[in-house]
């Protein structure tokens, strides 16, 4: 009999052993993920005795904590598949609660803003949702917006460069926004999967974490529809601290939802008007 299968499956071992090494929470799992994308395997239960040629560079990859989604190139938000480059953000399955309040918020929205649309996916998301529906993506980075394009082809959407909604004209049914949200200080201390791979400009919420919130709440009035409503992502314990500003600016909460941990992470606001 063959010791090839054996020497294989040792081998496959010695990698799981190597991420595990590496402090990767499911190496076993991360490694049929990895097997898949190396052309080695069809789905998670498909597991050969072997690692496929190609195997051992990407696992040396995670073993590096680059995330999963960034050595594939792509990440599953809302049941489709996102494109992702080291410009874009990657999308995590949090800011789907941002989906779900939006369209409860507004079930018929005609038109929808995003402001930091990243790799698009709360607006394809949404825009998914209501095919009658166009939306606008907006992103300081050129490269994301790039990106944003491609993920969002076949749907009713522009993308365009700028600062938060700045240079946007128009009113808007829905306006979303999941900002950089964590206090410049708290970043170094990050998971490197977060730290080293998702872009400062997508992370940085400036001493306090707020100074987005400030940016964009400061000029959303202008933005919502009369019957309009905006929901923003919220970092963890800025509830009270977003409230506070949203209310400065004229803008009612009028719900807070939960995600599935139970922290509140996403902020409907009412239009003032
Ligand atoms: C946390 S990411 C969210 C990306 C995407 N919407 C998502 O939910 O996955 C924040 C996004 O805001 C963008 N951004 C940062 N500052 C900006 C600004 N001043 N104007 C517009 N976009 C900005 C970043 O480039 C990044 O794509």
């Amino acid at each position: 009999m063959s010791a090839a299968p054996a020497q294989g499956r040792a081998r496959l071992a010695a990698l799981a052993d190597r991420l595990a090494a590496a402090g990767i929470a499911e190496p076993r799992r991360e490694l049929r993920l990895l097997q898949i994308e190396a052309g080695g395997a069809r789905s998670l239960a498909d597991w050969p005795d072997r690692p496929h040629p190609g195997l051992e560079a990407l696992a040396n990859r995670r073993a590096a904590r680059e995330p999963v989604s960034r050595i594939v190139g792509r990440r599953e938000f809302w049941s489709r598949d996102f494109l992702l480059t080291a410009d874009t953000f990657d999308p995590r399955p949090d800011s789907e609660t941002v989906v779900e309040a939006a369209l409860a918020a507004v079930p018929a929205f005609g038109n929808v803003l995003d402001l930091g649309t990243g790799s698009g996916c709360l607006l394809a998301a949404l825009l998914a949702e209501r095919p009658g529906a166009w939306g606008l993506g907006i992103d300081r980075s050129p490269g994301a917006c790039r990106t944003a394009r491609r993920n969002l082809k076949g749907l009713r959407a522009f993308v365009a460069a700028g600062d938060w909604g700045a240079a946007v004209a128009g009113r808007f049914d829905l306006v979303v926004s999941n900002p950089p949200y964590i206090p410049s200080a708290e970043i170094a201390a990050l998971m490197p999967e977060v730290r080293d791979h998702d872009p400062r400009l997508a992370l940085d919420g400036g001493a306090d974490g707020l100074d987005a919130y400030r940016a964009i709440l400061g000029g959303l009035p202008r933005l919502l529809s009369p019957a309009g409503a905006a929901v923003l992502e919220l970092g963890i314990g800025q509830a009270d601290a977003v409230a506070a500003l949203a209310e400065a600016n004229g803008l009612p909460v009028r719900d807070i939802r939960a995600d599935l941990a139970g922290i509140p992470r996403a902020m409907v606001l009412g239009s003032q008007l």
